[in-house]
């Protein structure tokens, strides 16, 4: 059993969790069960934060209690471990001051001082280390650098043993490093690329193995940050877009990565209107952010947005049509369309939302969450990228 912090999109991270690993439940607000035997890659996982295998189970109580627990568990179970470990402790849900937090780490390390292993305590400047400098310390990474995440639920407290965090300054890294960028067409985070690309589900290669991985289409595919997070996913690449330029900044995008990672890997990409064009198969999922029509500061006046969301829904609803024919029953497709917040906080959809199964579509039904919650914004943003799961009928 393993427990997920999730990130600032909770309900949109336990779905990426749930279509990932299948048995997924709620925790807290902030965290989530994940009932698998499979290793957890963080780093494959845009919407978790760190995870981690859980070793302790305790009735939720005060900090002095878990605090003893830990002390108990660890000075047994590491009171034979020959060298040096390196700990760090990191607070969720309960509100202890760091200072207790690193008392607890200190008491650890004066009972270990009788024993052959000696404890090295990273300083916790707050309840929980940042993902940073867990991934900066590789805690988690290997057997002596360890990570405890002690996570309060609704009823219990949870005491895992870190797998890993996700590494930011990579993200980071590969999102502003990319030799083509535009801000015009609006560049997707990294991080909701590799979310929607978990949202397809496990992907199987093609059965007449005309390629060695699953290929994903990204028939939006802009500069191509989807197709870079599905090439280090070690999935192949196809993209297309109506705009040459976009297709000469996918190729120097996709150039730059295949350099930069040292890494080999199957893409594809040309010129095509997503409402028309004929694709090359095959195609084991579809993943694209879609044309969100153009960037707004501030809510647009309502003829503005009838008009930019007709003009959405056009497009969008014909490439669903003209993918529906192309692709075979039971393909996943996760498709990112514009939603427009207005001053009141409520969202304006598209119409298409509706008519999914009349455009030859079922959406998918989560337990975690409902298909409505995955709407991915940032407070000040007016387009909000609303994801839509979905299964060719
Ligand atoms: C929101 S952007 C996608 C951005 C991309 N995810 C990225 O990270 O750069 C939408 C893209 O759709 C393209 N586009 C607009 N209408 C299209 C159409 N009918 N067919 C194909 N591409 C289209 C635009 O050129 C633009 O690159």
């Amino acid at each position: 059993m393993y427990i997920a912090l999730l990130g600032r999109q909770p309900a949109i991270s336990i779905a990426e969790l749930e279509q990932s690993y299948g048995s997924v439940s709620w925790f807290s607000d902030t965290a989530a069960l994940v009932d698998t035997e499979q290793p957890i890659d963080v780093q494959r996982l845009g919407g978790t934060q760190k995870a981690g295998r859980v070793i302790l189970t305790l009735p939720a109580r005060d900090w002095r209690t878990v605090s003893m627990k830990i002390v108990q568990h660890y000075s047994k179970a590491w009171a034979t471990y020959e060298g040096k470990i390196t700990l760090g402790l990191s607070v969720y849900g309960l509100n202890v001051p760091p200072r207790d937090i690193q008392k607890t780490g200190l008491v650890l390390k004066s009972k270990l001082k009788e024993t052959p292993a000696s404890l090295r305590l990273i300083p916790n400047q707050d309840a929980a280390l940042s993902s940073a400098t867990s991934h900066h310390n590789k805690l988690g990474l290997s057997d002596n650098k360890i990570e405890l995440l002690i996570v309060k639920g609704r009823s219990q407290i949870i005491v895992a043993e870190s797998v890993g965090a996700q590494n930011i300054t990579a993200l980071a890294a590969r999102d502003q490093g990319r030799p083509r960028r535009d801000a015009f067409v609006g560049m997707l985070p990294p991080k909701l690329a590799q979310i929607m690309i978990n949202l397809a589900g496990p992907l199987e290669p093609d059965t007449e193995g005309l390629l060695p991985q699953p290929r994903i289409l990204d028939p939006f595919c802009g500069t191509g940050v989807l197709l870079q997070e599905a090439m280090l996913m070690r999935y192949g690449a196809y993209g297309t877009d109506l705009a040459e330029k976009m297709i000469r900044f996918s190729r120097d995008n996709l150039n730059w990565l295949q350099d930069h990672a040292h890494m080999t890997g199957h893409w594809y990409l040309h010129e095509g209107d997503a409402m028309t064009t004929t694709w090359q198969q095959p195609i084991a999922a579809v993943v694209t952010e879609a044309y969100l029509g153009q960037p707004f500061s501030a809510p647009p006046s309502s003829s503005k947005l009838t008009e930019v969301r007709g003009n959405c829904n056009h497009i969008i609803s014909q490439f669903l049509k003209n993918l529906g024919t192309q692709i075979a029953s039971g393909t996943p497709v996760v498709v990112a369309v514009p939603a427009w917040k207005a001053v009141d906080g409520t969202f304006t959809h598209l119409p298409l939302i509706g008519n999914l199964e009349k455009l030859g579509y079922q959406q998918l039904q989560l337990k975690t969450v409902n298909a409505d919650q995955l709407l991915y914004f940032r407070p000040d943003q007016v387009v909000a990228r609303e994801i839509l799961v979905l299964k060719k009928k």
